[in-house]
């Protein structure tokens, strides 16, 4: 488990160094568009200062030595959005890798992408491959983007691949066709945009994570709104199945 005792108290709050964190994070990046109609912006806007905040989250994961960040940046629904914003999150995808590559590299970060990729450009595909490539031996953080991704999509995948490979399967086999299945399971969850629902994302992986949801539109989620999560998360008991009275005992 990593701890906080390396956190710059000024930056990063008050979080303290024998506070639970989590290994794993994995977020709903939600309200983009509603941020952006508030100012009386196009939904565009909201997206593109959207790579903001999904850039503080990298920053403050970095800091805190969380072994794992898992962003939602594209649904497999998201593609029933009128063509033009579809067109443009491509492009913000496609820059916003272009931008950020030099620097999760120096970051010591390994970036992939998981979900259907080859729905995408191909020039969206090769710009995915480089960054993956160029960060592939990283041991720093796991920086995961789910792009094209929905969780019916993963155990649906995960069991074609499974059945033709093996003659029985148990959970642990399945699990490993799963994607991040090399990571440890996410122990936050969070959504942002005041939604309370899962939207496809990690539907397997999620079965005992911690789930925090949030009114505060993802343009507007910063370094203190994630902090008060990470806050919010060390004051959870984590039982799995067995009494607290079994889990204080040890
Ligand atoms: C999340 O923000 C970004 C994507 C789904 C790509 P939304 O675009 O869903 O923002 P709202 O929910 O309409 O405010
Ligand atoms: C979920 O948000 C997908 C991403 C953030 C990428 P949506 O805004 O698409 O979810 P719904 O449609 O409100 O459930
Ligand atoms: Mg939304």
């Amino acid at each position: 488990m990593s701890d906080a005792s390396n956190i710059n108290a000024s930056d990063e709050g008050s979080l303290s160094a024998e506070q639970q964190l989590p290994r794993h994070v994995a977020i709903i990046m939600d309200g983009n568009g509603r941020w952006a109609k508030k100012r009386l912006l196009p939904r565009f806007a909201g997206h593109k200062s959207g790579v903001k905040s999904a850039r503080m989250a990298i920053e403050v994961c970095v800091k805190l030595n969380i072994d794992a960040l898992t962003l939602f940046a594209f649904s497999s629904e998201n593609w029933k959005r009128p063509r033009k914003e579809v067109d443009l999150l491509m492009d913000l995808f496609v820059s916003s890798l272009r931008e950020e590559a030099a620097s999760l590299h120096k970051n010591n970060i390994r970036m992939r992408v998981i979900g259907d990729r080859q729905a995408f450009s191909e020039k969206l595909q090769k710009r995915i491959e480089e960054v993956e490539t160029l960060t592939a031996e990283n041991d720093g953080m796991t920086l995961t983007i789910a792009a094209n991704y929905g969780g019916r999509w993963d155990i649906l995948q995960a069991a074609q691949r499974a059945v033709a490979e093996n003659r029985t399967i148990d959970e642990e086999l399945f699990t490993r066709y799963l994607s991040l299945s090399d990571l440890p399971e996410p122990d936050l969850f969070i959504r942002t945009g005041g939604e309370h629902r899962i939207s496809n994302f990690l539907l397997w992986q999620l079965a005992y994570t911690e789930l925090y949801f949030t009114d505060t539109l993802w343009p507007d989620f910063d370094k203190a709104r994630f902090v008060e999560a990470m806050r919010d998360y060390a004051g959870r008991q984590r039982r799995f199945g067995r009494t607290s009275e079994q889990v204080e005992k040890g």
